[in-house]
């Protein structure tokens, strides 16, 4: 029974248990429909409280029905039922109560919460706008303007704000049921009855054709390349002009329009694929991972400190070791001043910092991480370290302990040989910043056990990561299927295309940092190391990454050094022209022969695309990732590209496989075949019509 329904002193109690989120599927609807039937008519019931059990008023509508045809019964039937009541109806709420949940509680009389309870409407975020009335009931109750504040922001606010917003009318204390029914009683002793929102009127002067442009306008902006914000703004400003039905008419028309779109088919398989991740077909279900109550970092760098602040922020202790105690102190001053940029923007509260601060304790002996549950090496890229360390770590960390490393480009089996106990061994590849990133590579190797592979997904959950398994293979997922993408993007400056240029198509696009733009702010001199170190791996191509040779070897090293790509005047990280990177390249160009051509924004996206998607078919083909949405998430949790694009290659489907094909034929005519052959799997699905879509549902 997901529904109950209790009578006591005169007030109703509706109550949920959907467990785990209270999320608003058919069931529940169908269920709240039996709950409004029987109390028809009894004379018994002054006023209803819709509450939830568990940790949560309503999270949301079932995204899961968000495809295919609407279930019965519709929310707009039952959310009608529910505010057509003659007694007063009361949503007491605690948790977070987001979209489909917000929207029911705009359809009661009254809202009541719990303190900490946090209230949003995300749907832009996937592509859609409120759809069970929220367009129309928001701007009766709060105006259109701050209606469309809470939509457009799509963030959730706080108690505090709602109150001020004015969509809350009381803060309760304690607890939700008694605080509700506590509220539900004083309602008549001040002549409060049934108050429906949908009976209420907009006041048109309050929208405004000034208002509209300027919310266009931030929409748009932020926005870019999507449509579901202006959707929104078309919904609520017709709340201002149309009856209440006829209002609802017009927001389930959008809402059809929206679902229609690639922006929100786009936007919900990243949020399915994100779900995804961590279910791995060939671990046996009764594998359980090892609970991580304490850790240890090896390396207090810029990615130990990072990963240090996860431990933490999640309220594990964790032990920070490094080679001296100078490191040590630079460390800890990093982890300090990140916490107070973080203090400074309200992310945490005056004592958060010294809590987490004091959940971290530096030591420079090894000993220390000896009861730790899970140990992550994060010192120099350097293969021998690495093992001496691992080594140490195999004969010293307790047993069936999860010895991880952040090796970006190491073999993770020849680390894992040195612990002499490889079964424990795995891969974390954190980004940078660690703390902030969300993405976090697994990879294990072909003796990985299955339990210490469940432990690490079970740990991304409280270090609030997106973790997505790969197999041992040069550059993972992500960096491999960047290599392409920053060769061809190095080689059309040296055909003549400026930075900006390229940087600037790939950002209209929708990448959230133009590769060039990225390179400055890694620093010119990571990536020629990288380029160094693997130089015998490289195709025998003359030009291959000669840009940043080029800008390196003239001291060019990025925003460090005020000059890369671009100039900067550190500390502002705006990008600047800079005719001397542009001569630099010119003369690579002309030493190396190059031959000059224009670039279209088009070519330049397309040429930087078609490689990552390409390798990204090889890594699935390999087996180096599980599915091809979990490529996806990689791309899109680590490497800015596009959610409301899907993934690369949700992207490639999209546009579809024969495309992405005749392209990469296309720039094998044009180029040459060293860098451009398609993959077996590309060429095969083409032959096969059949999308990666189809090819992940075969498989799992
Ligand atoms: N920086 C990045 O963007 C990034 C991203 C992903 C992965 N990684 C990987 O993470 C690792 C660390 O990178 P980083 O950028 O933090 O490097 P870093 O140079 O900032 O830090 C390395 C730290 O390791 C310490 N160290 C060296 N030898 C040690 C030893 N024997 N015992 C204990 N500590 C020792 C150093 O003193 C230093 O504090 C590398 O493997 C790197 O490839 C880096």
């Amino acid at each position: 029974m997901i529904v109950t329904l209790e009578v006591a002193g005169g007030v109703a109690v509706i109550s949920v248990n959907n467990p785990p989120v209270n999320t608003i599927n058919a069931a529940t609807r169908q269920q709240l429909f039996e709950a409004l039937a029987e109390l028809r008519g009894r004379s018994d019931v002054r006023a209803v409280v819709l509450m939830c059990a568990g940790s949560t008023f309503f999270s949301g509508a079932d995204i899961g029905e968000f495809s295919g045809p609407p279930q019965e019964p519709g929310y707009r039937r039952l959310f009608a039922q529910l505010e057509a009541l003659d007694v007063p109806v009361i949503a007491g709420m605690h948790g977070t109560v987001l979209g489909g949940g917000l929207e029911i509680a705009l359809a009661c009389h009254y809202r009541v919460a719990l303190p900490g309870t946090r209230f949003g409407l995300p749907e832009v975020t996937l592509g859609i706008i409120p759809g069970a009335g929220g367009t129309q009931r928001l701007p009766r109750l709060i105006g259109v303007e701050r209606a469309l504040d809470l939509i457009l922001d799509a963030r959730p606010v706080d108690v505090a704000r709602a109150l001020e917003l004015g969509f809350l009318d009381a803060q309760i204390d304690v607890e939700v049921r008694a605080g509700a029914i506590a509220y539900a009683h004083l309602l008549p002793t001040g002549g409060r009855g049934p108050r429906r929102t949908s009976e209420r009127l907009v006041d048109p002067a309050s929208a405004t054709p000034a208002m509209r442009e300027r919310l266009t306008a931030q929409a748009r902006r932020q926005y870019p390349n999507r449509t579901a914000a202006l959707s929104a703004i078309e919904a609520v400003f017709a709340a201002a002009r149309l009856p209440f039905e006829q209002g609802l008419d017009f927001e389930a028309e959008l809402v059809d329009r929206a679902k229609a779109t690639l922006e929100s088919k786009a936007l919900v398989h990243v949020f399915f694929a994100e779900r995804e991740t961590r279910k791995v077909p060939d671990l046996a279900p009764e594998i359980r991972g090892q609970p991580v109550a304490k850790a240890a970092v090896i390396g207090a760098g810029t990615m130990g400190a990072g990963i240090a602040i996860c431990f933490a922020n999640a309220g594990l202790p964790v032990t920070l070791i490094d080679s001296s105690g100078e490191a040590l102190e630079r460390g800890r001053v990093a982890i300090s001043n990140i916490y107070d940029s973080m203090l400074k923007r309200g992310r945490i509260g005056a004592a958060d910092k010294g809590l987490r601060m004091g959940l971290i304790q530096g030591a420079l002996d090894y000993a220390s991480v000896a009861d730790a549950d899970v140990i992550i090496e994060a010192v120099f890229e350097d293969l021998a370290l690495k093992r001496r360390i691992f080594a140490k770590l195999g004969a010293i960390a307790k047993p069936g302990a999860l010895l991880a490393t952040n090796t970006s480009t190491l073999d993770i089996a020849a680390i894992a040989e040195a612990s002499g106990r490889p079964q424990d061994v795995i891969g974390l590849h954190f980004f940078s910043p660690a703390n902030v990133m969300p993405l976090l590579e697994v990879i294990r190797s072909g003796q990985t056990s299955p339990q210490a592979i469940r432990t690490a997904l079970d740990l991304a959950r409280p270090l609030k990561k997106t973790p997505v398994l790969a197999r041992v293979c040069y550059g993972f997922i992500g960096n491999r299927m960047m290599e392409g993408y920053a060769r061809e993007a190095q080689r059309m400056l040296l055909e003549g295309a400026t930075p900006r240029q390229v940087d600037c198509a790939l950002e209209d696009w929708g990448m959230a940092m133009g590769i060039l733009g990225v390179f400055d702010m890694a620093g010119i001199d990571v990536s020629v190391n990288v380029h160094r170190a693997n130089a015998d791996r490289y195709p025998p191509d003359p030009s291959y990454y000669q840009a940043d040779l080029a800008l390196y070897a003239a001291g060019r090293l990025g925003q460090k050094s005020g000059q890369g790509y671009y100039r900067y005047t550190p500390p502002d990280r705006t990008r600047y022209d800079d005719p001397q990177a542009l001569q630099l390249l010119q003369e690579t160009a002309v030493r190396l022969d190059i031959r000059q051509r224009s670039h279209s924004d088009a070519q330049i996206v397309e040429r930087c695309l078609l490689p990552i998607i390409n390798e990204g078919i090889r890594i699935l083909e390999e087996g180096v990732a599980l599915r091809a949405s979990d490529v996806d998430v990689v791309w899109t949790a680590g490497y800015g590209f596009p959610r409301y694009r899907g993934g690369p290659l949700f992207y490639a489907d999209t546009i579809g496989l024969a495309a992405v094909l005749d392209g990469v034929l296309k720039y094998r005519e044009l180029c040459g075949p060293m860098h451009w052959q398609p993959a077996p799997l590309l060429a095969r699905l083409v032959r096969e019509r059949r999308t990666l879509a189809e090819w992940d549902r075969k498989r799992d």
